[in-house]
């Protein structure tokens, strides 16, 4: 560890970060010029390097090839540009892997990858570390004290594509790491429940990873198996970080994270955020019908939530259309700066992409870049530059925070637990409820806080809970205690009924949150697909749940809604339990849009929140605040003009224009306004 504490912004970076990954080694030297001088002309501050350079950095066994990229660096700061400088770790060269075929990773199915893409590593792999700890120490011992050094980026996108190697090396590991969890192989058994199916081990030596297996595996194994596979990747990053920062010391370390639920599944980022010394982001819009602009803000919050609300930066994101979508739509005008400025909005310090040049060559020749196929003579090349522009104009917004409103509660482990295999309905989809109850509070306006579920939670008037599955005895006393002193919970079906290790808790459903809400649930009743059940409120208002019902005995809570048929009818649906002195809300079915924003209207009153001042649908509003001041920025997603209400004026820092009164939002439009004061 070192000794002094870690630098968290990068290094010599005195505006917003603006720039993206930059592969120069796919031209010719020449062309680093017209790159450089274009940089400039656009506005970058830094770029990302190196990340996939290994095979030409070290081009056979401790031969090292450092001309290049001394020449680059040399180049980029004269420049004045900084350098997010890669290890290559990502991409062994093909001499590591004809002498180490085994580092290449394993699938369930026993199929072992080949070389020829990108990031097969099995991470438990000792030839793999060794070479791993050497390419790094060598960089860092070359690059570590370059005057155009900003931070360190590890590796690339731990966990995604490949998220777990099954080899025989894995299940070595694997065994050591559950006898370190368990310390004996009994507490094993019993964690496991290895008496079902005959499974009971007599030794760790007999353990092997959740391979494939005739029919459902022992899901308590399935779920070790990815807690382990993400430590292993979290051990592989803590070695290269401890070696930055023992050989350049003063240099932040990140590591680029995939927050979106959407895009990487098998990284736990609670325990990612406490590693790296700032959090790094990449976001891509899914083309999956849903709103994009609603992925991209729970992405964001998300990602500032990791960082435990301190200031993080947007690593990659496109400047127009991916390439790895069945469907690649390109970006409408004016939408690459509403999403970089909707993550700078939610604490980004800045907005940089994948990648800088349009690569002519290789698997991603047709992803969108700063600079494209195309040249300068383009829209995107056009927008690029009027976005540095605008990032240069907001360099104040450094070291605010992103202010929330409330809380939704979130945990990776939960989420790989209800993803395993026979739950009660395959229609349920843990992601889809986050997705859901996000969006809700979204189109209120709301800003949300992500949280672990045993964090502190008496910051927030308001807490939800879409279908937290597994959940501690601890992280149910966390919730008591939350409303016992005033805090207003929103919980969904299927919440609080397993511990850790997928052991259902004992005595009734929901185990830990059965006092919370008052009630308890005596079965599952999930309907088939397309099915629907109606609800009544108390005012005789019908709204329809599906995927899901409950039999709810109430054991203090008051029905609110109930079943109106189906085979729960006449039971309650959405309860309410006044505790102490807050208020814990419970809905057993899986509510739509508008039942969920019925919902949460109640909930809202309850916590009293303040409601935001009238505000068109997609017109997004969100506060940073900090030092330098605080700042307001509105982002218009529809396609007519918006007008924001402004309780206090300021200046609009993209036009340089004063706003009082009320701001206009053009169609389209982003404007950041510092507030007077
Ligand atoms: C990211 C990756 C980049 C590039 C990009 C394309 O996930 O880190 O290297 O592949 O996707 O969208």
């Amino acid at each position: 560890m070192p000794e002094s504490m870690p630098e968290t912004s990068p290094r010599g970076l005195t505006r917003l970060a603006f720039g993206g990954d930059y592969n120069p080694e796919q031209w010719p030297e020449s062309v680093w010029q017209e790159d450089v001088r274009l940089m400039r002309e656009a506005g970058v501050t830094m770029v990302s390097v190196g990340i996939f350079s290994w095979a030409l950095l070290e081009p056979s066994p401790g031969v090292y090839d450092f001309g290049w990229m001394d020449r680059l660096l040399d180049l980029l700061h004269e420049h004045g540009i900084r350098v997010d400088l890669g290890t290559p770790t990502v991409c062994p060269p093909v001499w590591f892997y004809r002498a180490h075929p085994d580092a290449l990773p394993v699938t369930a199915d026993g199929v072992r990858h080949e070389f020829g893409s990108r990031a097969a590593i099995c991470h438990s792999n000792a030839d793999y570390r060794t070479a791993a700890a050497s390419i790094t120490t060598k960089l860092a011992e070359r690059y570590g004290d370059h005057p155009a050094l900003a931070m360190w980026h590890v590796h690339n996108e731990y966990g995604v594509p490949v998220s777990a190697c099954y080899c025989d090396s894995c299940a070595a590991h694997f065994r050591r790491w559950l006898a370190a969890a368990y310390g004996t192989v009994d507490a094993l058994n019993e964690a496991w429940g290895t008496a079902f199916w005959g499974q009971r081990y007599a030794a760790f030596e007999d353990i092997n990873p959740p391979r494939t297996t005739p029919t459902a595996v022992n899901p308590a194994q399935a779920l070790d198996y990815k807690r382990f596979a993400d430590a292993t990747m979290r051990e592989n990053f803590v070695m290269e970080r401890d070696i930055l920062h023992r050989v350049s010391p003063g240099v932040p370390v990140t590591t680029n994270f995939m927050t979106a639920l959407s895009q990487c599944d098998s990284v736990d980022y609670w325990a990612w955020g406490r590693e790296v010394d700032l959090v790094t982001n990449d976001h891509y819009l899914i083309t999956d019908g849903r709103r994009t602009h609603v992925n991209l803000a729970m992405a964001a919050d998300l990602t500032r939530s990791v960082a435990g609300g301190a200031p993080w930066i947007l690593l990659e994101h496109s400047t127009s259309g991916v390439n790895w979508q069945p469907r690649n739509p390109a970006k409408a005008p004016g939408q690459m700066a509403r999403n970089s400025l909707g993550h700078v909005a939610r604490g980004s310090e800045g907005a940089m992409f994948f990648q800088w040049r349009q690569s002519r060559r290789g698997a991603e020749k047709f992803h969108s870049a700063m600079l494209p196929h195309g040249g300068t003579d383009t829209r995107v090349w056009r927008e690029v530059v009027q976005l540095g522009a605008s990032l240069d104009s907001l360099s104040t917004v450094r070291g605010t925070r992103t202010r929330a409103d409330v809380a939704m509660l979130w945990d990776w482990h939960s989420w790989w637990a209800q993803n395993l295999d026979w739950r009660p309905n395959a229609d349920h989809d843990p992601r889809e409820r986050a997705d859901s109850f996000y969006e809700a509070l979204y189109d209120r306006h709301l800003t949300v806080d992500f949280a672990h579920p045993e964090a502190d939670l008496s910051a927030y008037p308001l807490v939800v809970v879409p279908a937290l599955y597994l959940m501690t005895e601890a992280a149910g006393r966390n919730l008591r205690r939350y409303v016992e002193n005033g805090g207003t919970l929103v919980v969904s079906y299927f919440s609080g009924i397993v511990d850790e290790h997928d052991a259902v808790h004992e005595g009734a459903y929901p185990g830990p949150l059965r006092d919370v809400l008052g009630l308890t649930v005596e079965e599952f009743s999930p309907l088939l697909q397309d099915q629907l059940v109606r609800i009544t409120g108390p005012d005789g208002s019908e709204l329809s749940g599906d995927v899901w019902t409950e039999f709810v005995v109430p054991r203090g809570a008051e029905t609110v809604w109930t079943y109106a048929d189906g085979l729960t009818a006449g039971h309650p649906a959405v309860t309410r339990h006044r505790l102490g002195e807050g208020t814990a809300w419970y809905v057993s079915t899986r509510l739509g849009a508008d039942g969920l924003d019925a919902l949460l209207g109640w909930a809202v009153e309850d916590a009293q929140v303040t409601p935001r001042a009238d505000l068109p649908r997609d017109v997004e509003v969100v506060l940073r605040a900090g030092e330098s001041g605080s700042f307001l920025f509105a982002i218009n997603h529809t396609a007519s003009d918006a007008k924001v209400p402004l309780e206090t004026p300021g200046t609009e820092l993209l036009t340089g224009e004063r706003a009082a009164g009320r701001l206009e939002v053009p169609a389209g439009a982003v404007r950041v306004v510092r507030l007077d004061g």
